[in-house]
């Protein structure tokens, strides 16, 4: 994965330079609902506005919510903002380094914290948004609509089993840019793809039925 990565994975996101764990917050904040194309302008400009966490949390609503605009999902521009309060009342002025205090701030779920943690300091911490639901249920042929807590639970297991021992902000977006772009929903591309001789959808032929999709 991270030698796929160095060849063909995305280098050049302004959330990669620097790395701070407040710009990458507010860009997996961004991301969780919105593409990356989208995203970039927003989180330019967002930065522009906003350079620092304490600058954040000394906006008023009005001030984020103007350059939220256009974004959508408005609740995560009230949560970025009540975070960053948190944040400069509880923490000293930066997100924690801390898988349990990210978990309790708004917005913040756990793919989310296991990304900032990641991404941000390098600790070894899994992610498990959309895009590795999908490679990891078809990589070990896992069959059930991830949205059931037993699949989720098996689909985390396995993100945590394959976790590398260094370079985990590389690995983690990896992982997101492997679904983004090779093993997508509608057209992976399995002929090219390096996981293949592992993959238990590929040897079954099952690509096209995993991950299986939302009951009813
Ligand atoms: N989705 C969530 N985080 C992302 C990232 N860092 N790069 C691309 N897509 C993402
Ligand atoms: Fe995804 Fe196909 Fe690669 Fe399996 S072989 S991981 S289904 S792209």
């Amino acid at each position: 994965m991270l030698q796929w990565f160095d060849q063909a994975g995305r280098h050049d996101l302004p959330w990669q330079h620097p790395r701070s764990a407040y710009r990458v917050w507010l860009s997996e904040i961004m991301l969780q609902q919105t593409q990356v194309s989208t995203v970039i302008p927003y989180f330019e400009r967002f930065l522009a506005a906003f350079p620092n966490l304490p600058d954040l949390a000394a906006a008023t609503p009005d001030q984020v919510s103007a350059q939220w605009a256009g974004l959508g999902y408005y609740a995560r521009a009230r949560n970025l903002h009540a975070t960053a309060r948190i944040c400069v009342e509880q923490h000293g002025g930066d997100l924690p380094r801390d898988f349990d205090a990210l978990l309790a701030l708004p917005g913040i779920g756990r793919s989310t914290a296991g990304a900032i943690l990641a991404q941000a300091w390098g600790d070894r911490f899994a992610i498990l948004d959309g895009n590795v639901k999908r490679v990891l249920a078809r990589y070990h042929g896992i069959s059930g609509w991830p949205g059931t807590p037993a699949v989720e639970k098996q689909l985390w297991q396995q993100a945590q089993a394959h976790l590398p021992d260094s370079r985990l902000a590389d690995y983690t977006q990896a992982q997101m840019d492997f679904g983004a772009t090779l093993c997508t929903r509608a057209r992976p591309a399995c002929l090219v793809c390096v996981l293949q001789s592992d993959c238990v959808a590929f040897a079954q032929g099952r690509v096209d039925e995993l991950p299986t999709s939302k009951p009813g």
